[in-house]
């Protein structure tokens, strides 16, 4: 723990190494990772590496209860990965309870030595992570909110590499300074670590190029904002064209139907070297919190890059047909304030955490631990993005779904209505996929497919469902173990809206789990 300032208050934080964000690990395609983990605090740890494949070795994921047991106060457990045909920037963060507020930091992949970018090479390349602050302890709001049955309070600020910048609550709160050359071009490696919101991210004045997101590279295409979800990461290009002078660097939140209030943007400063630090800075506006036509443009921008180097490799033939409706629901609950509490699911089915990892169950053959029917298609049917069915209730279970070894998967993500339509980024462990075809209002089988890109669709490890709206992305599942699926909005990951794919071993040699390592943790 590490006793922190911001927002003009102090509070212990959980972080790696006394750093928050934590520090970058750097890294080539194809090496080798040893992350030594000591857990010097009073909660239980595990660390996930989001979006690294982790090829066979899925005791090194990370997301406790399902690849792992916790790393318990005072245990220490070595995660060992290779990044294999991976490169680009990614994060790593906590994964357990609401820990990853602060126990967060970024993976930068290099290319394999002496092989080029697809792109110029810039100058120089810099981390940027935006994150979330709150003023008070992130287990006590989540714990609070557990128990009322109610949302958890919003953050209090947005952060740039952990500073906020000033806001009304604490106007002398410093801000993240990105210092510049005149006329040189920058590499962004902008992530998003936040819990809970989508961001926008701008600089007054200049234009990016969009040439990665997710550690896959894109067609390079302009923008002066971008959108990043939790999870998700974005590589940009900066030419500092404007040759002296002092910019606003702007993180802002995106909400398509706001809930709550949370609307603070983080401010820093892009700063020309020469230029007198009381030159006023030239601000930018952010842009409205429910920008839902500019998000879709972005996003219908992206597109895979597709080259030969790095083709991008769909699916055509669909051995697994998959329709999944997510959304949020309402269980009963005798000692909440209502008498129910706010519940999510994925096919009406609220995610129970089971005791052991499920991984280890599968492994071991233990019995009882999860059942294998996960639903393929919603239970009901009904308008999913009408009015809201009668019954907002859901069922509880730890279901998963199996696949066999290299087999072709369509996940058609169907966002609903119930209780309120949001934009779900739903993160997949253990694969990368293709973004095949998305639109608004209900998904229809006869007619959608015919639209989608089977061409250059993006690959990413995380998707956007929009509010009211659909996404359908392929995979191969080529990679045996147990892999999380969930929404990457923490409070919805703890209200049940996750699940598990489970891929069972192939039959040659080098296409089954492989042991695990000696000291991974037990429950
Ligand atoms: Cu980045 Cu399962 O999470």
């Amino acid at each position: 723990m590490k006793n922190t300032t911001k927002l003009c208050s102090t509070k212990p934080i959980v972080t790696v190494n006394g750093k928050f964000p934590g520090p970058t690990l750097v890294a080539r395609e194809d090496d080798t990772v040893l992350v030594k983990v000591v857990n010097h605090v009073d909660y239980n740890v595990t660390i996930h590496w989001h979006g690294v494949r982790q090829l066979r070795t899925g005791w090194a994921d990370g997301p406790a209860y399902i690849t792992q047991c916790p790393i318990q106060p005072g245990q220490t457990y070595l995660y060992n990965f290779t990044l294999t045909g991976q490169r680009g920037t990614l994060l790593y963060h906590a994964h357990i309870l609401w820990l990853r507020a602060t126990l967060h930091g970024a993976i930068v992949i290099l290319p394999k030595r002496g092989v080029p970018y697809p792109f110029p090479k810039p100058h120089q390349e810099v981390v940027i992570v935006l994150a979330e602050w709150w003023k008070s302890d992130v287990e006590a709001v989540i714990n609070e909110a557990q128990q009322s049955g109610l949302a958890p309070n919003v953050s209090d600020a947005h952060t740039i590499n952990g500073y906020p910048g000033p806001v009304s609550s604490c106007p002398s709160e410093g801000g993240y300074t990105l210092p510049v050359e005149p006329g040189k071009t920058y590499m962004l490696r902008v992530i998003n670590a936040a819990l809970n919101e989508d961001l926008f991210f701008k600089i007054a004045g200049h234009n990016f190029t969009v040439v990665e997101v997710d550690a896959s590279y894109t067609k390079p295409f302009k923008t002066d904002t971008v959108l990043i979800a939790p999870g998700q990461t974005t590589n940009l290009l900066l030419t500092a064209n404007l040759g002296t002078g002092k910019f606003m660097v702007a993180a802002s939140p995106f909400e398509d139907a706001p809930v709550a209030v949370d609307n603070i943007t983080a401010t820093g400063t892009l700063h020309y070297s020469g230029t007198l630090d009381d030159k006023a800075t030239i601000v930018t506006i952010p842009p409205a919190q429910n920008a839902t036509p500019l998000v879709d443009s972005f996003t219908d921008a992206l597109r895979s890059l597709n080259s030969k180097e790095y083709p991008a490799r769909v699916p055509l033939k669909i051995d697994h047909s998959l329709f999944f409706t997510i959304g949020l629901g309402i269980n009963p609950c005798a000692t909440c304030v209502n008498g129910n509490r706010v519940v999510a699911y994925i096919n009406n089915v609220t995610f129970d955490m089971p005791s052991i990892s499920i991984l280890e169950a599968h492994f071991f053959n233990i019995k009882g631990v999860y059942t294998d029917d996960f639903p393929r298609n919603p239970p009901n049917k009904y308008n999913y993005t009408g009015t809201q069915p009668t019954n907002v209730q859901t069922m509880n279970g730890t279901r998963v779904y199996r696949l066999r070894y290299n087999s072709t998967v369509q996940l058609v993500l169907q966002d609903t209505a119930m209780l309120a339509p949001e934009s779900h980024p739903v993160h997949l462990h253990g694969f990368n996929f293709f973004t095949v075809g998305s639109g608004l209002g209900n998904y229809n089988a006869k007619k959608d497919p015919k639209k989608f890109n089977l061409v250059d669709p993006v690959e990413r490890n995380t998707i956007s469902v929009p509010t009211g709206g659909w996404t359908a992305i392929r995979f191969r599942a080529d990679n045996p173990g147990v892999w999380f699926m969930h929404c990457h909005l923490e409070v919805h990951t703890t209200w049940g809206l996750k699940m598990a794919f489970l891929v069972d071993n192939g039959k040659g040699p080098n296409e089954s789990v492989l042991p695990p390592p000696s000291d991974l943790p037990k429950c």
